[in-house]
């Protein structure tokens, strides 16, 4: 029988694990033998036991003949590029591969004549909704950057009578009304803040406005970039310069800004300058979920809080893997349902004819197949 092999992710910070015990079951109804290395999901609240009670056999971790044999490795994140080296021609490795220009790692899977679907490619259409692990992820990064922003305020979120008088709610601008801003807005509102909302695209107004949230306006109609395949184009510096223009008024009046306004493949726009920074109140907070991708607001640092004119401004990446069993859960589903239309009693069959698979997979057999994701190496 063909295995899947579940790794103990390696990346520094990471906690999250690719199959959970409930996934377990799902690849072996496909005719797939699954083997997890122990302690592959110590760190998201997945005993091995409970891996062992869902048929899987357990190997010690980085086992060479393990890798050896595996003909699917779920990951969260790519692993080492030396250990691709051990995986044997054809097999496939799935997952949060950060494919953007990522010449060393498509290099590492040619070499090895290895396929990779890359999680982040997967279109964003209504059947590939529940394969979507970059929405999952995002959700609970737009939750958990609330918390995080309500932990540090030096306010109350909601509004309170009491009889030491009135406190008014908190006000909260979020940037960006994707997936992680939408979440933002729902879990700030469940908090009982008053919510405004940056984005560019028209369409998530109405979004916006059902959960309880108010739309600032994007600031010039004609210079509007539109969306495509339901991600946002890149704005105009002009745009962009008008757009910190409008902010900077609503940010003076907040408490809690949480920026995720971002461009796949691109620089995360720049809406909040230090300037702005400066015209906030002191004890406001500021959430930047962009941090990763150069950052939505000046001066913000990756896994680091800095304080900036009296604003804490907390550079937040990797949230997920701060609510590592909810984002395990939740991403193993995700890789279980691609997956599940690839692999066929016991045969991987990748279907280029299918969508979700076309379009995700970034090497096939050792070639790159999105030559518009990481562009071909100069001839030498
Ligand atoms: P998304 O693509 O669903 O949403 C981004 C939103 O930003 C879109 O609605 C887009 O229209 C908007 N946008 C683009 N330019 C804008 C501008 N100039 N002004 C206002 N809005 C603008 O992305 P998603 O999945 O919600 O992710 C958001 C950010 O959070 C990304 O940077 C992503 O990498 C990051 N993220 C961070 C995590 C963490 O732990 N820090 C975890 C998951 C996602």
């Amino acid at each position: 029988m063909p295995t899947l092999l579940v790794t103990r992710e390696s990346a520094a910070g990471e906690t999250r694990v690719a199959v959970t015990p409930d996934t377990v079951r799902r690849y072996q109804s496909r005719g797939f033998a699954v083997k997890v290395e122990q302690g592959a999901g110590e760190r998201s609240g997945f005993s091995d036991q409970a891996y062992a009670a869902a048929g899987a056999e357990l190997v010690p971790p980085g086992l060479d003949s393990a890798w050896n044999e595996a003909r699917v490795l779920p990951v969260v994140q790519a692993p080492p590029l030396k250990r691709l080296a051990l995986l044997p021609e054809g097999a496939l490795v799935v997952g949060l591969l950060n494919p953007h220009g990522n010449r060393a790692l498509v290099d590492a899977l040619n070499r090895s004549r290895l396929s990779a679907v890359a999680m982040e490619l997967l279109p964003r259409i209504s059947r590939a909704q529940s394969a979507d692990a970059l929405s999952s992820q995002a959700n609970v990064a737009g939750y958990k950057a609330v918390l995080l922003a309500a932990a540090a305020l030096d306010r109350y979120m909601p509004m309170l009578m009491t009889a030491a008088g009135t406190v008014q709610p908190a006000r909260v601008v979020v940037l960006g009304a994707g997936v992680a801003g939408l979440q933002a807005v729902a879990t700030a509102r469940r908090l009982g803040a008053v919510v405004y909302v940056s984005d560019i695209r028209p369409a998530v107004k109405e979004q916006v406005e059902s959960l309880g949230a108010r739309f600032i306006e994007p600031p010039t109609q004609e210079e509007k970039p539109s969306e495509s395949g339901g991600y946002a184009r890149q704005a105009s510096e002009a745009f962009l310069a008008a757009q910190r223009q409008q902010l900077a008024d609503q940010l003076a009046q907040a408490d809690i800004a949480i920026c995720t306004a971002q461009v796949p493949g691109r620089q995360a726009p720049r809406l909040i300058s230090d300037d702005m920074l400066e015209g906030m109140r002191p004890g406001s907070v500021v959430v930047d979920l962009a941090v990763a991708q150069g950052g939505n607001c000046a001066g913000s640092e990756p896994n680091t809080t800095v304080a900036r004119h009296g604003v804490q401004v907390i550079g937040a990446n990797d949230l997920p893997c701060t609510v590592p069993h909810h984002a395990s859960a939740l991403y193993a589903r995700n890789v279980a349902t691609l997956l599940e239309s690839a692999l066929k009693e016991g045969e991987l069959v990748l279907d280029l004819e299918d969508q979700l698979i076309g379009d995700s997979l970034l090497v096939q057999d050792g070639s790159c197949r999105r030559d518009d994701i990481v562009p071909p190496n100069p001839p030498s």
